[in-house]
């Protein structure tokens, strides 16, 4: 894209897509001028503030038009967040489907980097689950199986239907915004890996978030499609139970939510999985469904998670290929004392700063478990596979 990022004019420059307050219609996106942006903010107003991430700050504006927007203001200008940003603006500029937010414009001048996107009133997952809307409770079982269903149709559209297909790599509760009709949105594609025409999987440095990392990305920066099925089969777990992907116990003990679920899945104990905000409120079979569907994604194993398309016709209730969903078994993860220690997420009750900053997580994980052997891959990398 290098070039086309000049700042700052305002012409219309691209048919892109918008992902709407209420759904509808596909708009076109443009460059905004840097000085629009400072109106419409009310000059990056700390009042306006939506939150801050790991790229910069979020925040509320309204154009001369009268649209609402999301401007995300990069905090640091280096070489690293100059990359999110030209990738963000590139894979935006690829997508179009109705549960991924996509692109409204963006602004690059000589020092500064902005991303535009629609508003989301009712702005991410996050904030519902353990945010600033929690005690609100307004994700009823319905919204979540919608959230549920609509998040994996974005990743399939990713996966299987845009070319080339696209690995997310940072699938988590404040990446899934959500607009007036509490209808899904995946957001934030600063760290996703387009994956050329016959390639399976890539080796490359670990980008994400403590909690949702597949093991094999985590520890050898092994990514594939599935490593995003990983974080989803996380994202779906968080989202039935309310439960953070990392939790802190009394006594300051982190623990992952896979460790917590993995007994009372294997024990049939459905009814006491459920978020206790439902109050009891929910589909038992759905229930039980959505579950297996989490544990069949955060299988240790790449290869045995199943693809988007799959986990989209399990969730819709659909019994696809699958024998029996009863015999799936969860794998929990556990993560050593140092890297759980490196965790924010389950300290705040908010959502805080949270990437994982590319940790040197390789081999800091443990896969209770698993049984391995190795072998050798590209010469001189021993990549270790379960059995
Ligand atoms: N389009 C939007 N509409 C409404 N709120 C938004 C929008 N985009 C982001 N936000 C809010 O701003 C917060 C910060 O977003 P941001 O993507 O910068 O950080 P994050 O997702 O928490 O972390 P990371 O940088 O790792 O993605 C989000 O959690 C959300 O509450
Ligand atoms: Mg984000």
């Amino acid at each position: 894209m290098g070039s086309s990022l000049s700042c700052c004019s305002s012409e219309k420059i691209e048919e892109g897509c918008g992902g709407g307050g209420g759904g509808g219609g596909y708009t076109p996106w443009r460059i905004f001028s840097y000085k629009e942006l400072h109106t419409a903010t009310n000059g990056f107003s700390e009042d306006y503030l939506l939150g801050e991430g790991g790229f910069g700050s979020v925040y509320w504006g309204k154009t001369n038009d009268g649209l609402e927007i999301a401007v995300k203001k990069l905090k640091a200008m280096n070489s690293k967040a100059e990359m999110e940003f030209a990738v963000e603006v590139e894979v935006l500029g690829r997508v179009r489907h109705k549960n991924l937010l996509c692109l409204r414009g963006y602004c690059a001048g000589d020092d500064q980097r902005l991303i535009v996107y629609d508003y989301m009133p009712n702005l991410s997952l996050l904030s519902h689950l353990h945010g600033q809307f929690a005690s609100d409770v307004q994700l009823d079982w319905k919204k979540r199986i919608k959230i549920a269903i609509g998040s994996a149709e974005g990743l399939l559209y990713l996966h299987h239907e845009v070319t080339p297909h696209i690995i997310h790599r940072d699938i988590k509760a404040s990446n899934v915004l959500l607009n007036s009709n509490f209808e899904p949105l995946v957001a934030d594609f600063g760290f996703a890996k387009l994956i050329p025409e016959g390639v399976s999987h890539m080796t490359t440095r670990v980008k994400g978030t403590l909690g949702y990392l597949a093991p094999e990305y985590a520890m050898w920066g092994k990514v594939s499609e599935s490593c995003d099925v990983y974080s989803f089969g996380i994202l779906l777990l968080e989202l039935l139970t309310g439960r953070k992907p990392i939790e802190k116990l009394p006594g300051g003990v982190k623990r992952t939510i896979t460790e917590w679920a993995e007994p009372l899945i294997t024990k049939g104990r459905f009814r006491e999985l459920a978020d206790p905000k439902l109050r009891g409120d929910f589909n038992e079979n759905q229930l039980k469904q959505a579950i297996n569907v989490a544990a069949l994604c955060v299988q240790s194993e790449p290869d045995k998670r199943p693809k988007m398309k799959e986990v989209v016709s399990l969730l819709k209730g659909y019994d696809a290929n699958r024998k029996s969903m009863k015999e799936t078994r969860i794998d929990s993860l556990k993560y050593k004392k140092e890297i759980l220690a490196l965790d924010q997420n389950s300290d705040e009750d908010d959502n805080g700063p949270d990437e994982s900053n590319g940790l040197s997580i390789f081999s800091a994980i443990e896969v209770p478990k698993m049984q391995y052997h190795t072998y050798k891959r590209n010469g001189n990398k021993t990549m270790v596979h379960h059995a």
